[in-house]
């Protein structure tokens, strides 16, 4: 029997290095994903991967031991040990598979799901984004959990994390239609935690300062879930570009990042701003309607940007 299972890949929409301070954020699961399948492996075969997902050049290679290691503890979960049990898993779907848009808990969602359908367990989103936490848990370190809720749920979502060390707080935001976006990719990869630390050096040569850029983005936070809920893109629009300005004056934008935001506001979007850790990465424009959506595109993918036409919500 083959089983199918899906996971969405994501985007931070507000409040990338502010949540680092427990201030809340928002993000979103986006239409591309990943799809995982599973059947049964030949006798003596024990655990098969094929990988066709599309992805940056040396990504599969750059995340093998972590892929290995999602596996383990998702197999544990579902106690399959495929030695006795082989298994052949394939992975493949429409999500491009590069730092920062959750392609590791796409990965998870996508096989729990599955091997639950294989199972024959019928398990709730809950547990299935328990499940995708704890393999994201195995193969990263110490995840938000923002990815791995966005990649089951597919939605937005509102996320804090915990003062202490216990479970963040997320809530999925109900909408009613999904928005295009487009995600355009600088090429540049960066380690988040050296930005994440470089941040917070300069939070702490100047506190008074840092307080003062928090004070705007709270202003902001508090405005964006009731815009996002009421469909109130140009809002939402104005909020990503002033959300971007704190993060150009927090350091972490950089030459190529403008570029691509100046492309996409030229175009026409509604707001653009930088989303994940920064200093490289991606950029994600809000475009409602296919139109915009494929002139904002169109627009970078003319100074020979990658780019992703998806939507979030
Ligand atoms: C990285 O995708 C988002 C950051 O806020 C770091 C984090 O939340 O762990 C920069």
């Amino acid at each position: 029997m083959v089983s199918e299972g899906r996971g969405f890949g994501k985007v931070i929409l507000f409040g990338e290095h502010f949540v680092v301070y427990n201030l809340p954020g928002i993000a979103s699961g986006i239409s591309d994903y990943t799809t995982a399948t599973v059947e049964d492996g030949g006798p003596g075969t024990g655990f098969q991967l094929v990988d066709i997902r599309p992805q940056s050049p040396g990504y599969g290679e750059k995340k093998k031991e972590e892929m290995s290691r999602q596996f383990k503890a998702i197999f544990r979960e579902f106690s399959i040990d495929p030695k006795s049990t082989p298994l052949q898993v394939t992975l493949a779907g429409n999500l491009y598979c590069s730092s920062g848009i959750g392609a590791s808990a796409a990965l998870a969602a996508s096989t729990a799901r599955a091997l639950a359908e294989k199972l024959g367990r019928q398990l709730s989103d809950n547990e299935i984004n328990r499940l995708a936490y704890i393999a994201e848990e195995a193969g990263s370190g110490t995840p938000s959990g923002i990815d791995n809720t966005c990649s089951v749920y597919g939605k937005f979502i509102t996320f804090e994390k915990s003062k202490e060390s216990g479970t963040n707080k997320i809530d999925v935001l109900s909408t009613d239609e999904p928005v295009e976006i487009v995600m355009a990719s600088t090429g540049i990869t960066q380690e988040t935690r050296a930005v994440v630390n470089d941040v917070r050096r300069k939070k702490e040569a100047d506190e008074a300062w840092f307080d003062g850029v928090v004070k705007q983005y709270t202003d902001i936070y508090n405005t964006a879930p009731e815009a996002i809920k009421n469909a109130d893109w140009k809002t939402v629009g104005e909020l990503m570009d002033r959300n971007h300005e704190l993060l150009r004056q927090i350091t972490v934008s950089c030459d190529e990042l403008e570029h691509l935001i100046r492309l996409a506001k030229d175009a026409g979007a509604l707001g653009a701003k930088l989303t994940g850790t920064g200093r490289g990465g991606y950029i994600v424009a809000l475009c409602p309607g296919k139109e915009l959506q494929e002139r904002v595109a169109g627009a970078i993918e003319d100074e020979g940007f990658k780019v992703l036409k998806t939507s979030v919500g």
